[in-house]
């Protein structure tokens, strides 16, 4: 095992939350001293965006098949529509003198390490340059201009992550929720893109050195010392479907990982490594001699606690450049959406239960199968997602009309299912459900209590319509690359982006889950090793509002600063 692997592999150790006690955090917690949730660069010329709010025709079921849904053309308005439904403000909450904002991205504790940038090359509605986007504000501010323009025009977006903004409130183990925050702001862009018509393109060859280059994250002088940004990933926004055009598709035979999955071999239309590295090379050499102004404001708070065990993880978990295959399942129909609202209202609309009417009657089970075949990677939403799936899911069923409550699973890929049932409890029966999904029953019994109790005692583990831990193939993967950890929170994140909007599209609402007792899970399951770990857990069911809490619109302050 090499260096970087048995880094990764302690601090995951290391960072699990057990019955007995938590992983290091801090030990008391100033709430006025709350990171800047919205970082700004002053000195930056400042792009207004068009008027937040826009509506869009497409329903949210369309987004199962985005090929029909017209593509909008790219203009500024069109550009600021997507980073606002991806990671802009959904409203505001207000509960006597407090005040805080929501987004269409949920972030663990409400705290937001992601940053958002835009690279634009060859777009008339905008200057070539590089991009940081300001959700407070719906405006850019322009880090770099670029002296010249690559052939073609183009649109990418480039995530980026503050761990200290998390670390703050939750120490060590931070750095696995900025992952599985990149992971929901991944799904977050898919779901905007979509509702336009356009699709996300993960450019995953790119190191994340590449990424600090082009984004300006390795420019140190600009950022406060331990408040700068780690690279997460670079995408491409296609305003065409990117796999329309290919006619010429030659694949490789079904894997041995299972039916469902090709891999592209050769097509004019999917470039090869080396045209990928020169756009790679092209793309920084317009960075390089690019102009760039802005500094990145304090972040205004005081660094009371430290954790370097999260920039040693980052460090051993950063990735190279790499080549990478062209994986894509193929499409299958899934179970359609009942929902009959547009994409634009269950976007904006997402939010996490903080509480459920824990006497709630059964969830219909067209809707919960509906919820767990769009997790499936035949579907569209993970599309982007170009690799043979890794995390399967483990159900704690409590309330779902026509299935006896106790403990599921949902193995996203049927490779997976022989090995899951040999590192699984021997009693576990694996009797299949479904025949539309490959839901499986384990065990009969209620667990309402067992799933609060490994969730953190959290009651909206138990008082839901179900809650389920998203289990990973984790040590080979690890053991093959270690930046291959963050990729494991990140397909968390996006599964557990297609289940908030999913259980908004089905009148109830979800909850993502980041404090648990990992080994407590894994114990109940029978796990003995590192083979699979539970990464992420979710729960949905129906949603008691909190009364006291005011909500106010997402954009108000905009039109007070305008008057
Ligand atoms: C990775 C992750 C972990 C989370 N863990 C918990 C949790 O353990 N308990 C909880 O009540 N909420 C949890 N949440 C919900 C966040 O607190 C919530 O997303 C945040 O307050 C923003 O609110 P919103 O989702 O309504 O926009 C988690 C969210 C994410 C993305």
């Amino acid at each position: 095992m090499n260096k970087q692997t048995e880094t990764v592999l302690n601090y995951h150790n290391r960072t699990k939350h057990r019955l007995d006690r938590y992983a290091k955090g801090p030990e008391s917690i100033d709430w006025e001293d709350q990171p800047d949730q919205f970082r700004r660069f002053s000195g930056c010329e400042i792009v207004t965006l068009p008027t937040p709010g826009a509506e869009l025709e497409p329903l949210f079921a369309d987004l199962d098949n985005p090929e029909t849904i017209p593509a909008k053309p790219l203009t500024l308005a069109n550009a600021g529509l997507l980073l606002e439904l991806a990671f802009g403000l959904s409203a505001w909450k207000q509960f006597g003198p407090s005040r805080w904002a929501l987004r269409c991205n949920p972030s663990s504790g409400n705290l937001h390490p992601t940053e958002a940038y835009l690279v634009s090359t060859g777009n008339d509605f905008i200057k070539s340059g590089v991009y940081h986007y300001v959700s407070h504000d719906h405006s850019l501010e322009q880090r770099c201009r670029f002296a010249g323009n690559l052939p073609g025009s183009g649109l990418l977006i480039g995530l980026s992550s503050v761990h200290w903004r998390e670390a703050w409130k939750y120490g060590e183990r931070a750095y696995r929720y900025c992952q599985h925050d990149t992971g929901h702001a991944l799904g977050a862009l898919r779901y905007a893109a979509a509702a336009l018509g356009w699709t996300v393109e993960l450019l995953a060859e790119w190191s994340d050195e590449d990424i600090a280059k082009l984004l300006g994250l390795d420019r140190t002088d600009d950022f406060k010392p331990l408040e700068h940004e780690f690279p997460d990933f670079i995408c491409r926004i296609n305003t065409h479907p990117i796999f329309d055009k290919i006619t010429d598709r030659e694949y490789s035979h079904p894997l041995p990982q299972g039916e469902g999955f090709q891999k592209c071999t050769n097509s004019d239309h999917l470039p090869h490594y080396n045209s990928k590295l020169l756009d790679i090379m092209s793309r920084l050499e317009q960075a390089q001699s690019g102009i760039w102004s802005g500094k990145a404001d304090s972040l205004h708070a005081y660094h009371l606690y430290k954790w370097p065990i999260i920039d040693e993880v980052a460090i051993a978990a950063s990735k190279p450049r790499t080549e990478e295959p062209e994986w894509h399942a193929v499409r299958q129909h899934t179970i359609k959406s009942s929902g009959t609202k547009t994409a634009t209202a269950i976007i904006r609309q997402r939010r996490s239960a903080q509480q459920f009417d824990g006497k709630m009657s059964s969830l219909p089970q067209t809707d919960f199968f509906r919820m767990l075949a769009a997790v499936l990677p035949a579907t569209a939403a993970f599309e982007l997602w170009r690799w043979p799936p890794k995390v399967h899911l483990f159900m704690f069923v409590h309330r779902v009309e026509g299935l006896a409550p106790g403990l599921y699973a949902l193995p996203r890929h049927n490779s997976a299912l022989e090995q899951l049932q040999a590192a699984t409890l021997a009693d576990f029966d694996w009797q299949k459900v479904s025949e539309a999904i490959p839901l499986y029953h384990l065990s009969s019994g209620e667990c309402k209590q067992i799933a609060k109790t490994v969730s953190c005692h959290q009651p909206i583990a138990s008082d839901s319509a179900f809650t389920l831990g998203m289990v990973a193939e984790f040590s080979e993967t690890i053991e093959t690359a270690p930046w291959l950890y963050r990729r494991l929170f990140w397909e968390c994140g996006l599964i557990g982006q297609v289940l908030y909007l999913e259980a908004e599209a089905a009148g109830i609402r979800g909850t993502g889950i980041g404090c648990y007792f990992d080994d407590s899970v894994h114990e109940l399951l029978g796990f003995k090793d590192d083979k699979f770990q539970s990464l992420y857990h979710f729960t949905v069911g129906k949603p008691l509002e909190d009364k006291r809490l005011e909500t106010l619109p997402a954009y108000g302050h905009l039109k007070d600063i305008a008057q």
